[in-house]
């Protein structure tokens, strides 16, 4: 019997929401539409999503804040157990918002400056290890949708399903520049090619948890994807997993 396509689309969620939980990791460069895909791909298996950049964003305002240089690594270390980072849902946006001590801070990490000081932030050491520590208690109960640069590699290498996308530089630039419009920031196109070249370079060569590509991750070049085609290929790789699980 064929199902109408309506009851198929029902019949396809249920039967992925009842499925044994896997753990999806989405590494990969800036502005390749990670946290997009990943939060999309979530709720399509009624998984949870996190976006591990915003974690590190969190951290880099707290520290700018209280004035904390990166350099003054016991100031840092004691700055972490004071900082508690959390998500909450916004129903507006039907995506989860980056909590800082409470306080909804979702907006202000996007911001450019916090983008210039980010990758300095997330290539200490410390930092890294009490973000890592948090990520893996997120994933215990699976049904999650993870994406960063070190997820495939550090946080959940027996993660079921891992992807490494990339895409051409400029149509990052591209995307990244249209992102700041829609948020109010009007900014030259060479200042993000600038701003995405250096953090390519510091989150690739740090010691710890650099960006690298898993070396079972399955490689998604976005550069000339939609949204809609980038999620269908993460789903199919899910499917897939799930078939041999059964
Ligand atoms: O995904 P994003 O651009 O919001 O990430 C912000 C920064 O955080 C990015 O420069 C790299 C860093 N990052 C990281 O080092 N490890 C992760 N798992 C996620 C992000």
């Amino acid at each position: 019997m064929k199902l109408p396509r309506k009851h198929f689309r029902l019949f396809k969620s249920l039967s992925t929401r009842f499925m044994s939980k896997i753990i999806v990791a989405l590494d990969g460069f800036s502005s390749c539409g990670k946290s997009t895909t990943a939060k999309r791909v979530a709720a399509q298996l009624h998984y949870a999503f996190v976006d591990t950049g915003a974690m590190y964003r969190a951290v880099a305002l707290y520290l700018h804040r209280h004035h904390i240089a990166i350099t003054d690594l016991q100031a840092v270390e004691e700055a972490l157990k004071h900082m508690v980072i959390g998500f909450e849902i916004n129903p507006s946006r039907q995506a989860s918002d980056t909590l800082l001590n409470g306080e909804n801070v979702e907006q202000e990490i996007r911001k450019m400056y916090i983008s210039e000081l980010v990758s300095q932030v997330a290539a200490i050491t410390i930092v890294r290890r009490a973000m890592v520590a948090q990520q893996q208690k997120m994933g215990k109960k699976k049904g999650l949708v993870m994406d960063g640069r070190d997820i495939g590699t550090v946080v959940f290498p027996d993660a079921e399903v891992k992807i490494f996308m990339t895409a051409q530089p400029h149509i990052r630039a591209q995307r990244r520049k249209l992102e700041l419009l829609q948020k109010g920031e009007d900014l030259p196109l060479e200042e993000i090619v600038e701003n995405l070249r250096m953090r390519d370079e510091i989150d690739s060569n740090r010691a710890e948890g650099p960006l690298k590509r898993a070396a079972d991750a399955i490689d998604l070049d976005t550069s000339f994807r939609s949204m809609d085609e980038q999620v269908e290929f993460v789903l199919a790789q899910v499917e897939r997993v799930q078939r041999e699980k059964r």
